[in-house]
């Protein structure tokens, strides 16, 4: 496997380029899995909308509107290349959480009853939480869990601990916004499917880090979103299979979606996945989107993932003689480092970091009840990307040493 050049790589990221700093030192970026820098190539793709092709799409009949209508098209093309689904199948969104509130009231409201259930598990973001219990709130569903195993991680063998043909969705990560496990999707989809069950997997750490083929994992629904996969923000993708997009109802009505309407009420909407866009498009993000797809297509994403997993092992091992910090999620393979330095609070170690000109993100996570789980109040997370270097691991591992003793740290 051909390796890239990761500091060739960086010339391409403006966020590099530029030098930022943060409190007089250079940069270190360690909340990819809260968001990413964007290379120029989809800055240049955006603006090329603002500065060229400012037109609506689908709504007109001159030229720069079929124009627009052509990369809206080719950005769809490049996003379902990109995870191996059909064009029709990919839906815009404003990012996972709009593609997980879409599945919830244009699925689970259409279909799920008070006899029903849908099973998350204790590991699950908000956006993968809250839309669940709002629809049991409208329909009278339950929400159940499918219990974590001792390490937090997703087992089939506890998916069938629990699922029965009450289960009507089974809705998790790919990979967990805290932890960074690799949930064994495939498997898990082949057990909800025995169950009459469709999986809802939310894509948001996983499609930005690893290579995600939807039909290989057969899998109902995915969701992502862009700017987390150096795309632009304010634009996701909701992917479902074609024939349960059909069925399922519209979330956002208006504009662009519908075929046709009366004044008795009758409305014949357009076929998926015009069905689901309703309104003007974030088109300058569609086409961010889109080129974010093809950057990373160039590059591969099994390099990506090599490169994150070498970068994880390079800091544990860095890490393995200090006995001042605790990782919670020794044994995950992504990018995704989550610690606590002992007797320290997380917040008061993130705003240290940052006093080293080091961004990472601490708190919660939005993942509230995992952190029952790990009768922790708050954890450190690092999370890096494709561009993360060994030096900025070196620089951390450097500073963590310290972080033990705040405020002497801050003097040293
Ligand atoms: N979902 C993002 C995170 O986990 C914001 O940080």
């Amino acid at each position: 496997m051909i390796m890239y050049d990761v500091y060739k790589l960086r010339q391409e990221f403006p966020m590099f380029t530029n030098k930022i700093k943060m409190q007089g030192h250079p940069l270190v970026f360690l909340d990819n899995a809260s968001t990413t820098f964007k290379p120029q190539c989809v800055i240049d793709k955006m603006n090329e909308y603002y500065l060229y092709k400012t037109s609506n799409s689908h709504r007109g009949d001159y030229d720069l509107c079929y124009g627009m209508d052509q990369e809206v098209s080719k950005a769809r093309r490049l996003v379902a290349k990109f995870i191996n689904a059909e064009e029709n199948e990919i839906v815009f969104t404003s990012g996972a959480s709009m593609s997980i509130n879409l599945i919830a009231y244009g699925y689970g409201l259409k279909f799920l009853t008070k006899n029903d259930e849908i099973l998350i598990t204790e590991a699950e973001h908000a956006s993968n939480v809250l839309p669940w219990y709002r629809i049991s709130e409208l329909t009278g569903c339950k929400i159940n869990f499918i219990p974590l195993d001792e390490q937090g991680h997703l087992t089939c063998e506890n998916l069938r601990k629990v699922i029965s043909i009450k289960t009507k969705i089974v809705a998790v990560a790919h990979v967990g916004n805290v932890l960074g496990y690799v949930a064994p999707i495939k498997e898990l989809a082949k057990i909800a499917h025995e169950y009459g069950a469709i999986i809802a997997v939310d894509g948001a750490q996983s499609v930005p880090h690893i290579k995600t083929d939807v039909k290989d994992l057969d899998i109902d629904f995915l969701s992502f979103s862009g700017h987390k996969m150096c795309g632009p923000t304010g634009i996701g993708v909701l992917y479902g299979k074609y024939h349960t997009l059909d069925i399922m109802d519209p979330f956002l009505t208006g504009g662009g979606m519908n075929s046709k309407f009366d004044m008795c009420g009758n409305i014949k909407y357009l076929n998926p996945p015009s069905k689901f866009e309703a309104g003007t498009e974030n088109l300058s993000g569609i086409m961010g989107l889109g080129k974010a797809c093809e950057f990373l297509m160039s590059i591969g994403m099994e390099n990506i993932q090599k490169h994150e997993e070498s970068l994880r092992k390079y800091f544990l091992d860095k890490i393995s003689d200090l006995d001042n910090i605790i990782v919670y999620n020794k044994d995950a393979s992504t990018g995704i480092i989550t610690f606590n330095i002992k007797g320290v609070f997380a917040q008061d170690e993130a705003t240290y970091l940052n006093s080293k000109g080091i961004a990472m993100r601490s708190g919660q996570h939005c993942a509230k009840i995992l952190i029952d789980f790990l009768h922790e109040v708050a954890t450190v997370r690092m999370s890096t990307y494709l561009y993360t270097t060994k030096e900025e691991i070196d620089y951390v591992v450097k500073i963590l040493k310290n972080g033990g003793d705040i405020l002497d740290a801050y003097f040293n």
